[in-house]
């Protein structure tokens, strides 16, 4: 790969990576801030998205439009749905679904894009096998490869996140994974997402998530630098 990029989307998603990053220049697009350098001696341009599947969307587009990035890796936290994930616990995208599209009113089943061909967007193969390597290395048995669910909620229920697992199968669910996803598809740009859990989707997720954002921001870095190391 040439130019990767590498996205958070909120400050302690990528304020380690920014820490580490040489020969910085700062470009602002669509009131989002783009940072091009070096980590470990790879050519990488990080940026904060901000919260959400348009900000997402809009930042990888300016990332492969603008910087010609050819590939990009998302970092960050998220709530887990497989009920054998606990707070730490890393999720790598195998593919990704925006668990809030909802036109079954007009039969589509539930998470389903109308008129696309696949609404499911695979991750890298080769990126997604690295990342699995790395994460095994670092969290052991603590790591799932699986499906990621996106949308624009914070969920924080345990009927919710219970329905997501059986009727989507989801591994967890996040608000940006999906966006990047289609994104990269719809461009033919390779992606992976990596996600560490920083709470479990239920009744107790807003306090858990304001407890273990800052730790689980800092085990889905350490998985990343681990993969610039070797890409
Ligand atoms: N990111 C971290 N936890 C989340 C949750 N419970 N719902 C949506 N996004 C999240």
């Amino acid at each position: 790969y040439g130019t990767i990029g590498v996205i958070g989307a909120m400050k302690e998603e990528i304020e380690l990576f920014h820490e580490g990053m040489k020969g910085v220049t700062q470009t602002v697009k669509a009131g989002i801030t783009f940072y091009e350098g070096t980590f470990h001696d790879r050519s990488i341009v990080l940026c904060k998205s901000g919260v959400g599947k348009v900000n997402a969307a809009v930042t990888t587009q300016i990332l492969i439009d603008t910087f010609g990035v050819e590939a990009v890796l998302f970092t960050g936290v998220a709530g887990a749905v497989d009920p054998g994930l606990d707070v730490g616990d890393i999720v790598v995208s195998t593919e990704c679904l925006q668990h809030d599209m909802d036109v079954t009113a007009l039969g589509f089943p539930r998470g389903t894009i109308p008129y696309e061909a696949t609404s499911l967007f695979a991750a890298d193969e080769k990126l997604r096998k690295l990342a699995a390597e790395v994460s095994a290395e670092l969290f052991g048995a603590r790591v799932k490869e699986g499906r990621v669910l996106s949308g624009d909620q914070f969920i924080s229920s345990r009927e919710t996140v219970s329905q997501l697992y059986t009727e989507l199968s989801g591994a967890c669910t996040e608000m940006e994974g999906a966006a990047v996803a289609q994104a990269c598809s719809m461009n033919g740009i390779p992606f992976v997402i990596i996600r560490s859990m920083s709470d479990k989707a239920d009744g107790s997720a807003h306090v858990n998530f304001a407890e273990f954002t800052q730790q689980a921001s800092e085990n889905s870095f350490r998985i990343i630098d681990g993969m610039l190391q070797r890409l």
